[in-house]
């Protein structure tokens, strides 16, 4: 089990009990300065995790390999800027995405374009701009592809996205692999070994790989190796080998302290051990491995700080403290149930340890980030960090009740970079109306 402390970055130091610093920054200067809501990144986090998967595809797969960043986690140009400095890949799903990835520099190579309904106009400009892979999502789009890239005499990379009938221990709304999903080519009623055929026939693409991906927040590694198998087998049964294989992302994170911990070490293992020990009983080379983690890679590295408005108690004597911000920066808790849990940031010696609900400021009861967490007793103007924000918070953020996004910063070695300003809605398409 995690403790608080390995909750929260890498850079990350307490004192009394407390974290106060991240990247050598003092939080409270930090808020002075910037206001709450408040998300942060945590540079050496994003980094040592990128290495660390590095490292694991080194030890357990001495095929070429490849690590693209899922963009839905979190994306902004200068965040993207970082990733691309730091030498991942990229994957997108829509032109926003696509746009936001070659400003900041990705080279196309390094770019895969995934999506189970992409527009013509999306898949004309990743034709366009020969990004690494077109990963196709059904047979129908295969042949939308088809005619399209006939028309233009544009030849396109691209992978098919297959769907292996693996069920996901995760929350319903984030497993991909099951039949019923509404993504990929299903294998087990033969539509993928004629999407494979009939792709390797076309003159209009090049079929250079296959992919899946189960969900995500997924802790079973040997799902994985499941995965890759049904892969490959259904690439021998069509009479075609990949050069490129991708089981997606989806490597889970801790969010709480009572949860096990999940060293991606399985994870990178399940997958090298299956396609090496494939290789090694069909006679096949090794394709080369692609994974696209997204909440693995970004989660730990953001915190989210905010201030304590109006508190309460309810009449089952729980403390209610009201923050700044809630359900339009982080609506995991309302979409998933999703837990977490929270660090007071101040001098808390004083203060009584009561059992507490940490609610948002918008207008509705689901709007809840912690609904049982014993801490400090909290007052109006007190600060409170809520680790293992980097993912699926900003990137599925919205304006509800008109509030501005929040301010988002990047920490790295004493110093602080605005990777997104505070929005303000006053100057937003909101108030203009164009
Ligand atoms: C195709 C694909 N790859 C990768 C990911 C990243 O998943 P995670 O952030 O759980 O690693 C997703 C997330 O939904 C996805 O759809």
């Amino acid at each position: 089990m995690p403790k608080k402390m390995d909750l929260f970055p890498v850079s990350a130091e307490a004192e009394n009990g407390t974290i106060f610093r991240v990247a050598g920054i003092d939080l409270v200067q930090l808020v002075r300065q910037y206001g709450t809501p408040i998300y942060l990144y945590d540079a050496l986090t994003i980094t040592q995790n990128y290495q660390y998967l590095k490292s694991l595809l080194a030890e357990f797969y001495p095929g070429e390999s490849e690590i693209a960043y899922a963009a839905k986690a979190y994306l902004s140009l200068k965040f993207a800027r970082k990733l691309a400095s730091i030498g991942a890949s990229i994957d997108v799903v829509s032109a926003g995405e696509l746009a936001v990835a070659l400003d900041a520099g990705f080279i196309p190579e390094k770019i895969h374009l995934h999506g189970n309904s992409k527009s013509e106009g999306e898949i004309r400009q990743a034709v366009d701009h020969h990004i690494a892979s077109i990963v196709v999502d059904s047979l129908e789009e295969l042949h939308f592809l088809c005619n399209l890239c006939q028309r233009i005499q544009i030849k396109p990379d691209i992978w098919l996205r297959l769907n292996p009938d693996i069920t996901g221990i995760t929350h319903r709304a984030v497993q991909t692999g099951h039949s019923a999903s509404k993504f990929g080519i299903p294998i087990a009623d033969g539509q993928a070994v004629l999407a494979i055929r009939e792709a390797c026939g076309n003159p209009y693409v090049n079929l250079k790989g296959v992919h899946t991906h189960l969900g995500s927040q997924l802790f079973d590694a040997g799902l994985y190796g499941l995965a890759v198998e049904r892969l490959m087998s259904v690439c021998r049964e069509a009479g075609w080998m990949p050069d490129v294989i991708s089981p997606g992302g989806g490597w889970g994170v801790p969010y709480t302290e009572d949860v096990q911990d999940n060293d991606p070490r399985e994870w990178i293992r399940a997958i090298g051990i299956t396609l090496v020990n494939y290789a090694e009983r069909e006679s096949t080379p090794l394709p080369t491995l692609v994974i696209e983690p997204g909440r693995w890679l970004a989660a730990r590295g953001g915190v989210a700080l905010y201030t304590v408005g109006s508190t309460r108690k309810s009449p089952d004597g729980e403390w209610i403290a009201a923050l700044d911000g809630g359900i339009a920066d982080n609506p995991r808790p309302a979409l998933y149930g999703s837990t977490y849990t929270a660090e007071f940031i101040g001098d808390a010696v004083d203060r009584p340890l009561v059992p507490s609900r940490l609610v948002g400021r918008f207008c509705e009861s689901g709007d809840e980030l912690i609904h049982s967490i014993d801490l400090p007793k909290l007052e109006r103007g007190d600060l409170v960090a809520i680790p293992v924000s980097g993912a699926y918070q900003l990137s599925m953020a919205s304006n509800y009740n008109l509030a501005g996004r929040p301010c988002v910063l990047w920490l790295e070695n004493g110093q602080v970079e605005v990777l997104q300003p505070r929005e303000d809605i006053c100057r937003s398409v909101w108030w203009s109306g164009g």
